[in-house]
């Protein structure tokens, strides 16, 4: 089995793609890639670390398949687990809810038990409010496909370089 569950939710596929490049930057044999809409509570439970991915929606909202997915969170057990995050948005269109799913999903899960890592930096963005930002970080990998897709690949090797060491792998 893998050593990083990869779960994702993507409804125009820029999460989807971000999922499958952050997969070929820790390894293949590394992470393995789980639809949310596909998945079940016993998939996240066979792993330690876990990555997950979402996309902000429709001002500040999950994106639809998270959205479904969300009250059976509350039945996965998280205790001992070290999550990271990464989300998608558009910092330009949605300023004042960029990356909110990032954030709304980071507080259930450590609600539940599990141990944040992959903290990210809010300098190189421009935007007003965040639920994903805590103690001036944003939880996890805030990527934007929308208006600065130039930064993406260097923001991926960083992070994962940085997850690498997080996850002790
Ligand atoms: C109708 C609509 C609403 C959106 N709302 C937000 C939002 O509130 N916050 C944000 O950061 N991005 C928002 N976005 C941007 C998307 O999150 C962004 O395009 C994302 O990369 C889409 O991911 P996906 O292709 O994986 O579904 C919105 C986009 C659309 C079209």
């Amino acid at each position: 089995m893998s050593q990083i569950g990869l779960f994702y939710g993507s409804t125009t596929g820029k999460t989807e793609d971000i999922a499958e490049r952050i997969q070929e930057a820790l390894g293949d044999d590394v992470v393995t890639l789980h639809e949310i809409s596909e998945a079940e509570n016993s998939d996240f439970e066979q792993y330690d670390n876990l990555i997950i991915a979402c996309p902000t929606w429709d001002i500040g909202e999950l994106q639809s398949d998270w959205d479904g997915y969300y009250p059976e969170l509350d039945e996965v057990d998280f205790s001992g687990k070290t999550v990271a995050y990464f989300g998608t948005g558009d910092q330009i269109g949605y300023a004042d809810n960029f990356q909110d799913a990032m954030g709304i999903l980071e507080a259930k899960i450590s609600e539940l038990g599990a141990k944040t890592v992959g903290y990210w930096p809010i300098d190189g963005y421009d935007f007003n409010e965040s639920k994903a930002v805590k103690n001036g970080k944003f939880v996890g990998l805030a990527i934007d496909e929308d208006n600065q897709s130039d930064l993406t690949d260097e923001r991926i090797t960083a992070w994962t370089k940085q997850l690498k060491s997080e996850f002790g792998l």
